[in-house]
């Protein structure tokens, strides 16, 4: 398997994905729409979609059922990075490789944006109510049933892992620990990580494996490695604002040290980050491995892709 093509390929499919479900430009509101898909547009990884995806064919899932998830994942991230970058947080100019919204279209319509990406992507449930009654006729009442729950399941776990119990709950202790110029533990610092970063990719894996039909069992697996792989994806993030350019990242360097933020780097150092990142993603994979053995079926594209998150450049 070619890594990099089919990444791309996948990238590719999810931003045709997206842009199905973006919404028109117009009316006197237009310009939300305009800095809702200038934010989605620009070039993200698409990691949260593209987990969500892998993790459902992992347990067998085909319906283009997942299609509003992925594109409500998405949104939802989208919505916390447009956020994260405001000048009462971040404060950072740059990202996926422009100018952030708000500074293209003020400060106060990148607020409105952000809320609008939010509430956008729960509107994706209407969509896949509407993808499902399509089926109804072929499928029977039986099946209808049982998707609906999932669906209306799966909505609850993306509005927990994006709220108070999820990303924005670790914003919110993130927040507060750089205002108060608090040291955190590294029990704390975890928390944050956790939930700032790894609620959403826990999100995007458990829709995943739930929509696809997975056991509790599994579902609690799933959640685990989505957790590790979260951790580790932030450690990385920490990681890049310091080793890495703005060119590269597309986002500003020396963000963290800018806003004197506690971090994995700053608290335990370079090479320590650098061997978590490295144990909690083989730790992840192991467990990966250890799902497909029991499923009998396996998804290399998605241990690849674990692989790559350790070593990634951006
Ligand atoms: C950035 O997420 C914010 C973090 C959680 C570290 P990504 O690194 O996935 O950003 P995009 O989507 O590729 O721009
Ligand atoms: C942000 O962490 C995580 C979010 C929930 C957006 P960071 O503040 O480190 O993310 P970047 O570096 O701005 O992407
Ligand atoms: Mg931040
Ligand atoms: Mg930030
Ligand atoms: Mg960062």
């Amino acid at each position: 398997m070619n890594f990099k093509e089919e990444q791309k390929k996948r990238v590719k499919e999810i931003e045709e994905i997206l842009e199905h479900y973006l919404p028109k430009e117009e009316g006197f509101q237009k310009i939300v729409m305009e800095a809702m898909n200038y934010s989605v547009r620009a070039k993200g990884k698409r990691l949260r979609p593209m987990l969500m995806l892998e993790t459902y064919q992992l347990f067998d899932g085909k319906e283009a059922l997942i299609e509003p998830f992925m594109a409500a994942i998405e949104m939802v991230h989208t919505y916390s990075l447009v956020h994260d970058d405001l000048p009462a947080m971040d404060n950072d100019r740059y990202r996926r490789g422009r100018e952030t919204t708000h500074i293209v279209y003020g400060h106060a319509m990148g607020i409105l944006a952000g809320d609008a990406l939010l509430n956008y992507a729960f509107q994706m449930l209407e969509e896949a109510y509407k993808k499902l009654k399509e089926m109804e006729p072929i499928i029977g009442k039986e099946a209808f049933f049982e998707w609906l729950e999932r669906i209306v399941q799966a909505q609850g776990i993306l509005a927990k892992k994006a709220g108070i119990y999820g990303m924005l709950g670790g914003q919110v202790v993130d927040v507060q620990a750089t205002e108060q110029q608090k040291v955190l533990t590294k029990e704390q610092l975890q928390f944050v990580y956790q939930l700032k970063t790894g609620a959403l990719i826990e999100g995007a894996m458990m829709i995943g494996a739930f929509m696809a039909g997975a056991s509790k069992e599994e579902i609690l697996i799933v959640e685990q490695i989505a957790r590790k792989v979260g951790v580790a994806f932030q450690i990385q993030d920490d990681i890049l604002d310091v080793t890495s350019t703005t060119e590269v990242l597309g986002k500003p360097v020396l963000s963290d040290e800018k806003n004197h933020k506690v971090t994995y780097v700053s608290l335990k150092g370079m090479v320590y980050s650098k061997e978590q990142v490295e144990q909690l993603s083989k730790e992840a994979i192991w467990l990966l491995e250890d799902l497909e053995r029991k499923r009998n079926r396996e998804n290399p594209f998605l241990k690849e892709l674990l692989l790559w998150l350790i070593y990634r450049e951006k």
